[in-house]
């Protein structure tokens, strides 16, 4: 059976690839640089190796024996040269295949630091002589179970408008890709099926949930200091305050219907993601 490496198992949507893998039986391992941080995941020992983007020597244990590999990861400036370690590993274990979660603004010419940093992994990917996957997602609707504490939005996101898509649909495409053949090459732009703006979220959040979510707009030079003050590491932050900029300029609104052609059924709407994830978003009003 071919076996499935998960790096970033404990992330947004690696976690859900790690359900799914599990319960549709496939042999998977996960890659973690702290193994007590799988504990939630239900993993036997020998499914769980340690390992560091950041350190190649570290990697040999997590793709031996390995034959499709998932990669996620967040976006500091050595996105790259962790990457290329892995693919590095990976090539020498003789794995086939990498399907990387990517972002829908990729773009190795962007201006915008996020965006060019996905188009320079994904062409390193490219160059690297393995079969890859490129998924391209929006923006998660998963982000709103830490967005709104107390029930206040305040972001500076103005009305903008953005084709969320929930971690679940990005998991079920992955999977797809990790354990069937015909998407080797290939580049998914997928988002949910509207986009929607932050006072949409808090009016669908309000109506699931029964409680009070709002929106407020937030000066970009405010949101800042407050996130600094809040510990957000500043390469981070730098990131999401070019992002914002483009989510004000409505530059994130498009829907694409990628994942219906690939999926064969529509992507989850934010008011049934609502519904269904009522009890964890209101975890935060308390
Ligand atoms: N948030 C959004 O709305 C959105 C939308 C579109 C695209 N994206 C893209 O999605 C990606 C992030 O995916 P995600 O949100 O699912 O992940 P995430 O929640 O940001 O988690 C990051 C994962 O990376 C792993 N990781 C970080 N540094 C590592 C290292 N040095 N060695 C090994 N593993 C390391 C972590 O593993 P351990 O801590 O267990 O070691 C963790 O599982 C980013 O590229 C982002 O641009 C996000």
């Amino acid at each position: 059976m071919t076996k499935v490496l998960v790096v970033g198992a404990t992330g947004h949507v690696g976690r859900e690839v790690v359900r799914k893998l599990k319960s549709g039986g496939h042999a998977l391992r996960v890659m973690t640089r702290d193994r007590n941080k799988t504990a939630h995941l239900e993993l036997s020992s020998d499914e769980v190796v340690e390992g560091d983007l950041r350190d190649g020597a570290s990697l040999a244990a997590a793709v031996t024996g390995i034959e499709r590999a998932y990669y996620a990861t967040p976006d500091p400036e050595d996105n790259v040269a962790m990457l290329e370690n892995f693919l590095a590993a990976a090539k020498s274990a003789g794995v086939r295949h990498v399907v990387r979660l990517s972002a829908r603004s990729a773009d190795l010419n962007s201006r915008e630091d996020l965006a060019r940093r996905h188009g320079l992994a994904e062409q390193a990917l490219e160059r690297s002589g393995l079969a890859w996957t490129h998924i391209r997602p929006s923006w998660f609707m998963q982000m709103m179970f830490s967005y709104a504490p107390g029930g206040r939005m305040e972001l500076p996101g103005g009305e903008g408008r953005i084709g969320w898509i929930d971690t679940r649909d990005i998991a079920d495409m992955a999977v797809k890709v990790l354990t069937e053949s015909g998407h080797d090459g290939k580049c998914y732009i997928i988002s949910g099926p509207e986009a929607l703006s932050y006072s949409d979220l808090a009016r669908h959040m309000s109506e699931a949930t029964g409680r009070d979510f709002v929106y407020a707009d937030m000066a970009p030079n405010i949101f800042r200091e407050r996130q600094l003050a809040l510990g957000e590491e500043a390469w981070s932050l730098d990131l999401d305050m070019q992002l914002y900029v483009n989510i004000r300029a409505g530059r994130y609104a498009a829907v694409s219907d990628e994942f219906e052609k690939v999926m064969g059924r529509p992507p989850t709407s934010f008011a049934r993601f609502a519904r269904e994830c009522a009890e964890e978003l209101v975890l935060q009003l308390d």
